[in-house]
């Protein structure tokens, strides 16, 4: 299969051939051009984001997530104004044109108080994105009109039943809709970022090739996907546990694997289906493949890293999985290893905020 750049995109069929990978699929070939697409629509510079992980508490309980609500043995953490600041200041010093405020499901975040930090953030000259899961439209409002600049969030599988089984709904509450929050959070002028978990038990290939097909349909501004990673203290990711759930029964062959080779694929598809994303090599896909994972992703679709500004003494309390990547580095250190693959793959850091060129050109009409 050759990709022409002037055709249309990538239809579903052609998205499962390449998840399976049955013969006739070159993948080696498929990366190139895939790598080729991101250096004619983004370029080859690497946009910086910088990570805050600002608060570990979360009253929601995912399945798969180790800072769930019931996992009771890890120390729960908010960083102080100051403190967020302090990270922040990191990323104008390191040059990075924005940075990420993320963190759990927390209630105890107040809209008010995070509208101010935003305005402080924002008087630095850094784009701000924030990550702060399913929260009230007022605070999505507020929080734009302080100045937020993208919200991420990522539907995680656009299979309802997987959904709503491996992330419960409050009680008392209906399932939400990411799409819709996704649609919300657009109308409201945000650049647009979502993702998924590649590998979910239960998760099948016609699951995955659907997801990315509701990339396109979304017209993404930012698109994050790293491999599903078991939690040992989380029902999905004990084996004890594990058989308890009501996972969809799928014949085992559907099953999609969490490895670092289908990581690659997704990102190389999301390259794909929305050509003018923004599209990092997450931590998980880091993880997966300690060696090459962040340099491979890079090469084949990816044009954003987020080096972690957590503080250090904070960084294993925001364990989501296990081991990892850059848990024990100083700021100083991960922002050196993210400039030294930069340097081996022969890519640059970006400049200034490094909006999607999807999101510019749709504000230009
Ligand atoms: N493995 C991989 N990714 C995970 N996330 C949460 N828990 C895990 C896990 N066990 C991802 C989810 C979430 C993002 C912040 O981290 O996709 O949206």
């Amino acid at each position: 299969m050759t990709l022409d750049k002037t055709s249309a995109p990538m239809n579903f069929v052609e998205i499962i051939s390449i998840l399976i990978n049955n013969s006739s699929v070159d993948l080696n070939s498929f990366f190139q051009q895939t790598d080729e697409v991101r250096r004619t629509c983004v370029g080859e510079e690497i946009h910086l984001r910088g990570l805050i992980e600002f608060s570990n508490i979360c009253r929601r309980n995912c399945l798969y997530c180790g800072i769930r609500a019931s996992n009771s043995s890890i120390q729960r953490y908010r960083l102080t104004e100051e403190e967020i600041i302090a990270a922040a200041e990191k990323a104008v010093e390191f040059r990075y044109g924005s940075v990420v405020l993320q963190t759990g499901e927390d209630s105890g975040i107040e809209a008010d108080w995070l509208g101010k930090i935003v305005k402080k953030i924002k008087k630095m000259g850094l784009a701000v994105t924030l990550s702060l899961g399913e929260r009230d439209d007022q605070d999505y409002q507020l929080w734009r009109k302080a100045g937020a600049d993208r919200y991420l969030l990522r539907f995680e599988t656009s299979n309802r039943q997987l959904f709503n089984v491996i992330h419960p709904p409050l009680s008392n509450r209906k399932p939400v809709d990411r799409i819709e929050i996704l649609q919300k959070l657009r109308s409201l002028g945000y650049e647009i970022g979502s993702g998924v978990m590649i590998g979910i038990p239960g998760q099948t290939y016609e699951d995955l090739a659907r997801d990315i097909d509701i990339f396109r349909t979304l017209s993404l501004d930012m698109i994050g996907c790293g491999p599903y990673l078991p939690h040992p203290q989380t029902p999905l990711g004990n084996p004890e546990t594990h058989k308890n759930i009501d996972l969809p029964d799928i014949d085992p062959k559907d099953q999609v694997p969490a490895t670092a080779e289908m990581a690659f694929k997704v990102i190389a598809l999301a390259r794909i289906v929305c050509p003018k994303a923004n599209i990092p090599c997450t931590t998980a896909v880091a993880t997966i493949d300690a060696q090459e994972g962040r340099k491979l992703g890079l090469m084949r679709g990816a044009n954003v890293v987020m080096p972690n500004l957590t503080p250090v003494k904070y960084r294993k309390m925001y364990e989501i999985y296990p081991n990892k990547s850059a848990t024990y580095l100083s700021v100083e250190q991960t922002h050196d290893a993210v400039m030294q693959t930069l340097r081996e793959i022969g890519r640059i850091p970006g400049t200034g905020r490094g909006d999607s060129v999807a999101y510019l050109e749709r504000e230009q009409c």
